[in-house]
């Protein structure tokens, strides 16, 4: 077992790729992402209202000796869901195991790391809406009650027998809320959506990440990067490893307005912070369907892409930057991608992209 964490007194036991891991878990490596993880509240930034509840949810469970009740986190992908995990389970000062439901296909997966579990642990499933109905009606009793239903024998001695599980918080991420089952989503007594990054939590986000990987960068070249990285600390984390090559190469390696901007510019990512594949997505709607509206298959087909990833990456900074709107007769453009490209809507149609 290796303590990767000791700070504020936290001893956050992270397992390493051999020790005592059952096959559905995944294990953690000390890479950049790991690296620049922040590992306690104090040095996680945004998602304040969702910080808030948290800590006093912490505190109480820590207060009554109890573990915290399992909590479901939702949103959009890269936005911090499995970090937070990370930094619960430091706060909690237990354990983490993390894996995700496409690893957990066989019963025998489930029931694997269930009952690998010790009491307080953090089970963390990323992509929970994906757990299959058999996995789940597993993960049922031991969530309420802490124990495995299981069988034994065969036909007329087939006997039910109950193994008690240690008490322990699952916490379950997705970006599809609405795709989870009720009865599964019903089991958890925290639900939360994680939120798109302002820019000034994302410029923090950034010289933070700048200050771990000591890249110097000033607060304007934090700000442009933060502009392009749609909301998502993780693109932001991604922008600066890309900036930093590109200063170091063409300048003296410092991350600033200008090198910031130049490395962009050449990533084609605009002040958007949209990129190629965003603007062909908006392109399609306006030159083939008129603006909208056009079905998800569709509009998948067209930009040759599939449905799951437009829905999941591309579509929600789209609508949340107001570009985009959602029908129920499917995909159109906003009256405010016209606004903002100060023309007409039928304009839009040949002049928007060119
Ligand atoms: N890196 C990625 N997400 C972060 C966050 N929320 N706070 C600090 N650093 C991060």
């Amino acid at each position: 077992m290796t303590i990767i964490s000791d700070d504020n007194n936290i001893k956050h036991k992270i397992k390493t790729k051999n020790e005592d891991t059952t096959p559905a878990e995944t294990s953690f490596d000390m890479s950049f992402e790991a690296n620049i993880r922040p590992k306690c509240f104090d040095e996680y930034i945004g998602q304040s209202s969702l910080k808030s509840t948290l800590k006093i949810s912490i505190e109480a469970a820590k207060k009554r000796d109890m573990p915290l009740d399992h909590i479901l986190f939702y949103g959009p992908p890269g936005l911090g869901k499995t970090t937070l995990a990370s930094v619960i389970a430091a706060e909690m000062n237990a354990n983490i195991k993390i894996t995700s439901a496409p690893a957990l296909e066989r019963p025998r997966d489930i029931i694997g790391i269930l009952m690998s579990l010790k009491a307080g642990d953090v089970l963390f499933i990323d992509e929970i809406h994906r757990l299959n109905k058999i996995s789940e009606e597993i993960l049922y009793p031991a969530m309420e009650d802490f124990y495995l239903d299981m069988t034994t024998g065969k036909s007329q001695t087939l006997k039910s027998i109950r193994i008690p599980v240690p008490k322990f918080t699952l916490i379950g991420a997705t970006t599809k809320a609405g795709s989870l089952s009720s009865p599964l989503r019903d089991r958890f007594g925290i639900i939360h959506r994680l939120e798109f990054y302002s820019d000034e939590e994302l410029t923090q986000v950034i010289l933070r990440t700048a200050k771990i990987l000591d890249v110097e960068t000033d607060e304007k070249g934090a700000i442009a990067i933060a502009r392009r990285s749609r909301g998502t600390p993780r693109i932001a984390n991604r922008l600066v490893k890309r900036v930093r090559d590109y200063a170091t190469v063409k300048y003296n390696g410092k991350i600033n307005e200008k090198t910031a901007d130049e490395a962009l510019d050449i990533l084609q990512i605009d002040k958007f912070g949209l990129d190629n594949t965003d603007r062909a997505l908006l392109k399609i709607i306006s030159e083939k369907y008129n603006g909208g509206p056009v079905g998800i298959e569709t509009l998948a087909t067209a930009l040759g892409d599939d449905a799951k990833t437009i829905e999941d990456v591309y579509e929600p900074y789209l609508v949340q930057k107001g570009f985009l709107q959602r029908t129920p007769r499917g995909r159109k453009l906003s009256p405010f991608a016209c606004k903002c490209f100060n023309l007409k809507y039928t304009e839009i149609q040949k002049n928007l992209f060119d």
